[in-house]
């Protein structure tokens, strides 16, 4: 009776209709609005990313920053200590095998500082890893050198192709300021020991200097020519948000940085160094396919670190599309050299 008196007037019917509508309209827009903020990407932006993973870039050449741990406390430094992760040897290594077979040709270990987790076994592990299993034409490490024992080399240098170590400057009240330093202990004598050690146990020998205002006016020409490295990267002090800059930082290197003009005359004074390869900010920032601790590309496009998702987890093709990489600039830089020993033809 009552449905009847209501189906009978025009005026309740129509009310009944909207309100029906309307019933239906909200449920459609809460539902889409909840799989909108539970799914990373719209279908727009799926099918977007379908194509740029099919395209993706070959990761010729991957540093992987296992650990963000260091010894050290170098002013200017970016990439600090903002989680102490490292991934289980056995992941870390399905990994690295993921790379290999997206076409990797060079892996390089970084940090924080590499020799610190396990004493250098983990990294021992993984170069070991790379150059016998995964047969990689160039395993290369950068470090600072303070952790580096004889023993390790005995064990692992046959597998490594390139060790750098890191040093700014020659005269160790400078090393002091920078924060380039454990206590007391001498970098430079330590520089001195290691360039031995690879020369007996055949590692190639490079060296890295952040050029920064505590030694953008010394002349390092002497000291390079005597270690005689196989390369020696010269870099202009980069800022990086929320890793030496910004809020949210562990370093504040606004102090460290050098204009362009400075890096310039730097790069004069030392013209006759001919295995020295300069690396400008604007050179640097994107040239880099760079993996933090859980294995994820760091995009620094936006001038700060955005990482991508794991390899892990979605595999090397989708994360790489993440990671902000240049290749043109890659090139430019000089990044792809003979770096494997066997091709190097030094003297031992
Ligand atoms: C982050 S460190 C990690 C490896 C190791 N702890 C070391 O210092 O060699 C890797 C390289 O980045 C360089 N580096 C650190 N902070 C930098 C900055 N703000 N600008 C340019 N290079 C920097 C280091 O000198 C080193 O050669
Ligand atoms: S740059 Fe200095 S502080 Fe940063 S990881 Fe290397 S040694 Fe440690």
């Amino acid at each position: 009776m009552q449905f009847f008196s209501v189906v009978s007037s025009p005026v309740l019917l129509l009310q009944l209709c909207i309100s029906t509508l309307h019933h239906m309209f909200a449920s459609i827009f809460s539902a889409v609005r909840y799989w909108r903020t539970t799914s990373p990407v719209s279908p727009v932006d799926r099918k977007v990313d379908q194509r740029k993973v099919q395209n993706a870039t070959t990761p010729t050449s991957v540093n992987y920053h296992f650990t963000r741990k260091c010894n050290y406390k170098c002013g200017f430094c970016f990439h600090t200590a903002k989680t102490s992760f490292v991934l289980p040897l056995e992941e870390a290594k399905r990994g690295l095998k993921l790379l290999k077979e997206s076409g990797m040709e060079k892996i390089n270990f970084s940090g924080g500082e590499p020799f610190l987790p396990d004493k250098g076994e983990f990294l021992g592990k993984l170069v070991q890893y790379c150059k016998q299993d995964l047969q990689l034409p160039s395993v290369s490490i950068v470090s600072n050198g303070s952790m580096i024992k004889e023993t390790w080399f005995q064990k692992y240098g046959a597998d490594l192709d390139i060790l750098a170590i890191s040093c700014d400057s020659f005269d160790e009240a400078t090393n002091q300021l920078i924060g380039r330093a454990q206590g007391k202990k001498s970098h430079v004598d330590n520089l001195l020991k290691i360039k031995n050690w690879c020369l007996q146990y055949k590692v190639a020998f490079k060296i890295n200097s952040v050029i920064n205002t505590f030694n953008v006016d010394e002349d390092l020409t002497e000291n390079i020519l005597q270690l005689n490295p196989v390369r020696w990267k010269v870099f202009q002090c980069l800022l990086i948000d929320g890793e030496n800059a910004g809020e949210s930082a562990l370093r504040e290197a606004e102090r460290f940085v050098i204009s362009e003009q400075q890096f310039q005359e730097f790069l004069d004074r030392h013209s006759s160094v001919s295995c020295l390869v300069p690396e400008s900010n604007e050179k640097m920032r994107n040239s880099y396919l760079i993996l933090d601790e859980y294995m994820r590309f760091l995009d620094c496009r936006e001038g700060r670190k955005d990482p991508s998702k794991s390899i892990l987890d979605v595999g090397v093709k989708e994360a790489i599309c993440f990671s902000g990489f240049d290749e043109k600039m890659f090139l430019k830089r000089g990044g792809k050299y003979v770096w494997s020993k066997a091709d190097m033809k030094l003297e031992w």
